[in-house]
């Protein structure tokens, strides 16, 4: 497929890290550039899909390769778990464990900790928390999630931070849980044994509060990590609180460095970051969703276990050019994956392939409009195909839109 070209505005580079901007948008803050990591190239704005584990429904790296993706998230905690740090240490790392020769991001391990095990407490030292194989208590540091993280070898690392649920009332434990970050954030700094070859992200933390996520903001841009990550949302918060936190960080944080929101991926909250100034977004959600039978697309989510499905022969999603649905692909049905609901693994695997798709298609089509200089055309043209009664807009995302100059109810393209 022929996408933009655009020549590169502005860069700047650290030991295992090049941002390249190619493109800005006239009127709100998306930014178009190309992030050379470690493994290769990958165009921003981007989707980074994750597995909900490393399962049968998961894509063969062949198949993630076929979507797109140039840069997937796997998880520390997980790989640390099976195969284990000796055995990945003996492999050469998770590219060569899974046959993957691009990009990985790893976070830090902790979350998945401190959200499968409810008895996870959190001290200065580390995350303690109770073996779930054999019950014995083990301690998560930042300097051992680096280590792990530096086994992985992954290209991307992620801070062990302090995370909080955002919607939290207790301000004296956010601003607790804040400060911590960051001072794991300097031992993570210290522990990183491969700076030359991995890139250690930062995590901006700070609840819903804009003064705190202010000060941490500046506090962690002072630590010039190679990326930044804007954390800790998506945790049930108000849409409307959630774009006011990003806007509000992205506002303070250097324009050639790469932002990730981490934990978004509906596709309107996509759209809308992109907007407010965000780079790089993850989710479990599409994969996730795929086990339940639900097709994203461009209309809306389809569930394709409704009977409605059932003598529907027509592709996954017209016009989608995944592997199932793409003229001379598979050949994959509607009917198809509905006759295939009932044997989950055969229905999800195919749905996954689309929703991985078109999450990762959704972020090229964003970028070549913002390359275009037509992201408003572009956005107004995404919610008229998903709501076509223009009253049922939501209304932060009208709100967030129109903060940034773009509004969804005019009839300008
Ligand atoms: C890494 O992530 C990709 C994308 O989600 C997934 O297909 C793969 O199974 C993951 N690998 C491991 C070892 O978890
Ligand atoms: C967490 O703290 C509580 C209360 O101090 C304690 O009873 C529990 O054993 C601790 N759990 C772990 C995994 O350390
Ligand atoms: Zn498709």
């Amino acid at each position: 497929m022929l996408r933009a070209m655009a020549s590169i505005i502005a860069s700047s580079s650290s030991a295992a890290l090049t941002f390249d901007l190619v493109a800005r948008c006239s009127t709100t803050r998306a930014r178009a550039s190309i992030l050379t990591l470690p493994h290769g190239q990958v165009q921003l704005p981007m989707f980074m899909p994750v597995a909900t584990q490393a399962s049968l429904k998961g894509l063969t790296p062949e198949q993630l390769e076929d979507t797109g993706c140039r840069l997937c998230l796997n998880n520390t905690y997980h790989l640390g778990l099976k195969p284990g740090q000796e055995v990945l240490a003996a492999i050469g790392g998770a590219h060569k464990l899974q046959g993957w020769n691009h990009n990985i991001l790893t976070d830090s391990g902790g979350f998945q900790m401190v959200s499968l095990l409810k008895l996870a407490n959190i001290t200065e030292e580390g995350v303690r928390f109770l073996s779930p194989h054999d019950g014995t208590p083990m301690l998560l540091t930042p300097e051992h999630s680096i280590s792990l993280q530096n086994t992985i070898g992954s290209d991307i690392m992620m801070q062990l931070d302090d995370v909080l649920v955002t919607t939290s009332p207790d301000y004296v434990r956010m601003r607790e849980a804040m400060e911590r970050s960051v001072r794991w954030l300097d031992r993570c700094i210290a522990a990183h044994q491969n700076p030359t070859t991995q890139n250690l992200f930062c995590i901006i933390q700070g609840g819903l509060d804009l003064d705190m996520r202010r000060g941490c903001c500046k506090e962690m841009v002072a630590r010039d990590t190679p990326g930044i990550a804007i954390g800790g949302l998506s945790g049930g918060e108000a849409k409307a609180d959630y774009c006011r936190v990003v806007v509000t960080c992205t506002a303070m944080l250097p324009e050639l460095k790469p932002r990730y929101v981490m934990g978004i991926g509906y596709p309107e909250d996509l759209v809308v970051s992109v907007a407010l100034g965000a780079d790089m977004f993850d989710c479990v959600w599409p994969t996730r969703t795929a086990r339940f039978g639900n097709a994203i697309t461009k209309y809306g989510v389809l569930n394709l276990r409704n009977a409605r499905y059932a003598s529907d022969f027509g592709p996954i999603e017209d016009g989608c050019g995944c592997a199932c649905c793409r003229e001379g692909g598979m050949g994959i049905t509607r009917a198809f994956v509905h006759h295939n609901t009932a044997k989950e693994t055969v229905a999800a695997h195919l749905l996954t392939m689309h929703n991985v798709w078109y999450q990762l298609d959704l972020m090229r089509g964003v970028r070549d409009a913002i390359i275009a200089d037509k992201f408003p055309a572009f956005l107004r043209k995404f919610f008229a195909d998903l709501y076509p009664d223009k009253e049922k807009y939501p209304t932060w995302a009208v709100d967030a839109l129109r903060g940034v100059g773009v509004d969804l109810h005019t009839e300008d393209i």
